[in-house]
């Protein structure tokens, strides 16, 4: 098991899009477990496999309050979106400390394998469909803050290039 760095945004590596996953097999299943450790050690209740800078079809999440249920998602296809849309604050671990207003569908119906390669439908409403819809983008190479402004999103660009800069000149105290 590994803790895996996290691509951060503006990284160009973050707008690549991913391909579909050949066969689920023992790198797979690696890459998935890295990618749920990954997540839990981040704090994240989901992680696209673009954001570890591996560009398959593979996506984990974890929305439950005791940490211990992933869901994984490898080729995932959407079938439904709801019409009726919902608005809630984004974060992504790609994108530290900034949190912004997006709107999606509020239920969505997906098919995907799970980490055994076996066909699943997956139907969700809420933090969990939303989560869906955010990872799904991340593997189409589109991070939330395509969804803003070109100006908030120059902002936040700025922001983090300033944050990546003052900790590579951070002193190091170890
Ligand atoms: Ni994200």
């Amino acid at each position: 098991m590994a803790i895996l760095p996290i691509l951060r945004y503006p990284d160009p590596r973050l707008h690549k899009v991913a391909r579909p996953v050949q066969s689920v097999d023992a790198r797979i299943r690696t890459l998935v477990t890295d990618m749920i450790a990954t997540m839990y050690s981040a704090d994240g209740i989901g992680l696209a496999a673009t954001q570890v800078d591996v560009h398959e079809r593979v996506v984990v999440i974890d929305v439950s309050e005791t940490r211990d249920q992933p869901i994984v998602l490898i080729n995932p296809e959407t079938l439904w979106l709801s019409e009726e849309k919902h608005q809630g604050d984004e974060g992504c671990l790609s994108v530290p400390g900034i949190y912004e207003r997006v709107e999606r569908s509020a239920a969505v119906r997906v098919q995907a394998l799970d980490a055994d390669g076996v066909p699943r439908v997956i139907e969700a409403e809420g933090l969990l469909a939303v989560c869906i819809q955010h990872e799904m983008d991340h593997l189409m190479g589109r991070v939330f803050v395509d969804y803003l402004s070109a100006l908030k999103r120059g902002r936040i660009k700025t922001k983090l290039l300033k944050q990546e800069k003052e900790a590579r000149q951070a002193p190091v105290n170890a």
